[in-house]
């Protein structure tokens, strides 16, 4: 037997209607926050992953599925939605409508990750991006937006840790001044770090080895080096989210998996799910799309990892509505009734009504049975005496009450 690859996951037909629950009101919040609907290629040339997210990034470096294809070129299936956003912001001129543009997308993404619980190779993502915005109230919008999402699929226990990262001139500054600190710790720090020390040293406060930590624990932080620019928006960024009655606290550690982030980072993270906590991960970028060759513009986005949510809503029992079965079972007990049976299901079907009908010849013991287990509101038999007096009674199953019909009421009555 072939299985599935390693980290990935079958939604199976008993589960898909949790997914379509979270995805119906992760559309809905888009919906409200008037952000239309935006959709990229599963891949993408590998260069856009490079510049776009980052050469210095654990994704780039270890974890993107690369392939050459049947042309030679280096393609890669992208490892997160925003860079193919970025992409395609540029290449299709949405700057040339109106500001800012705001975008929402539900993926797939790829990551060769050692997978474990809510950490997968082929996971999923609902995000937001929104372009054009340099206030601090775009980002506060893009945070409140996770929020109310969070909060309609009833998640109550989770925290909004918010952090700013600077600007190119501030953080300079500031990694010259984490690297002297961390310069008489590196004999003690582990591999990844000590290579993050020339590359990117702000990755060093998101390891989480004991005796990093323990180092950076008392590391100067970035909050405290911000220039004024970047120290104002952040302030107004908390200002706004105060407004706005979101709860969030300040976690200076937070620096992100990823390059392109500017000023504002947040992170929403969940107790409940072991190891992987990090439900919603996003921020502020105002150099991606000037990196990939666009005009400078600022924006602002976050994305939710599907499974995660799931794993969180499932381990806290968050209520998701019942798989509602047909409208309708008819149940027959022989050839003639089976296809009168499968005629008012097509009748019903045609006005907008759900119908089943049985296709398995089962007795109408197990017809009944069938129809219990599938959820059907009711069951209708059409047997001999029936079919001779054009008439039948409608049992809903709820109740077992009984609801006389003439066979020209059926469809009009389950549709
Ligand atoms: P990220 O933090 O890399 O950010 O991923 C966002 C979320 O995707 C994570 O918080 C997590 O829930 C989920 N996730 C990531 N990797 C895995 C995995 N291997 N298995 C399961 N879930 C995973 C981004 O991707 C940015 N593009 C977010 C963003 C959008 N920033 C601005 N705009």
């Amino acid at each position: 037997m072939i299985s599935a690859p390693k980290g990935t996951k079958d939604v199976l037909p008993q589960d898909s209607y949790k997914w379509q629950y979270i995805e119906d009101v992760a559309r809905k919040v888009a919906k409200d926050f008037n952000l239309k609907e935006i959709r990229t290629p599963v891949f993408e040339h590998t260069e856009l992953f490079l510049r776009g997210v980052g050469d210095t990034t654990d994704i780039v470096n270890k974890e993107m599925y690369t392939f050459k294809d049947k042309g030679d070129r280096s393609i890669t299936l992208k490892p997160e939605g925003t860079a193919g956003v970025a992409r395609a912001y540029i290449e299709n001129g949405l700057s040339n409508g109106p500001l800012p543009v705001k975008m929402y997308y539900i993926i797939p993404a790829f990551r060769y990750e050692r997978p474990q619980a809510g950490r997968l190779r082929e996971f999923h993502q609902f995000g937001i991006e929104v372009y054009g915005s340099p206030s601090p109230l775009a980002d506060a919008e893009v945070i409140s937006a996770a929020a109310l999402f969070l909060d309609r699929l009833g998640i109550k226990k989770i925290k909004l840790n918010i952090n700013s990262i600077g600007c190119k001139t501030c953080r300079a500054e500031y990694n010259a001044k984490l690297k002297e600190y961390l310069r008489p710790h590196l004999g003690e720090m582990c591999a990844t770090c000590r290579e993050r020390f020339d590359k990117n040293p702000l990755r060093i406060l998101d390891c989480k080895e004991e005796g990093c930590k323990k180092i950076t624990a008392g590391a100067p932080r970035m909050i405290d080096y911000l220039c004024d620019d970047c120290a104002a928006h952040f302030h107004e960024v908390q200002a706004c989210l105060k407004a706005g009655g979101t709860e969030f606290n300040i976690d200076s550690n937070i620096v992100r998996g990823l390059d392109y982030y500017t000023k504002t980072v947040f992170e929403f993270v969940s107790e409940d799910i072991g190891a992987q906590g990090t439900v919603c991960g996003g921020g502020r970028y105002d150099g991606l799309i000037e990196e990939l060759g666009g005009n400078p513009t600022p924006a602002v986005g976050f994305a939710v990892g599907l499974e995660r949510l799931l794993l969180l809503m499932e381990n806290t029992g968050s209520p998701f509505p019942a798989d509602g079965g047909p409208g309708v079972f008819f149940a027959a007990m022989d050839d003639e009734g089976r296809r009168l049976a499968f005629s008012f299901a097509v009748k019903v079907r045609a006005l907008g009504g759900s119908a089943e009908c049985d296709k398995m010849g089962r007795s109408l013991k197990a017809q009944f049975k069938y129809a219990d287990k599938i959820g059907a509101k009711y069951v209708v038999v059409l047997g001999e005496s029936e079919i001779a007096a054009g008439k039948c009674s409608a049992k809903l199953m709820s109740d077992g009450s009984i609801t006389e019909l003439k066979f020209e009421d059926i469809p009009q009555f389950f549709a």
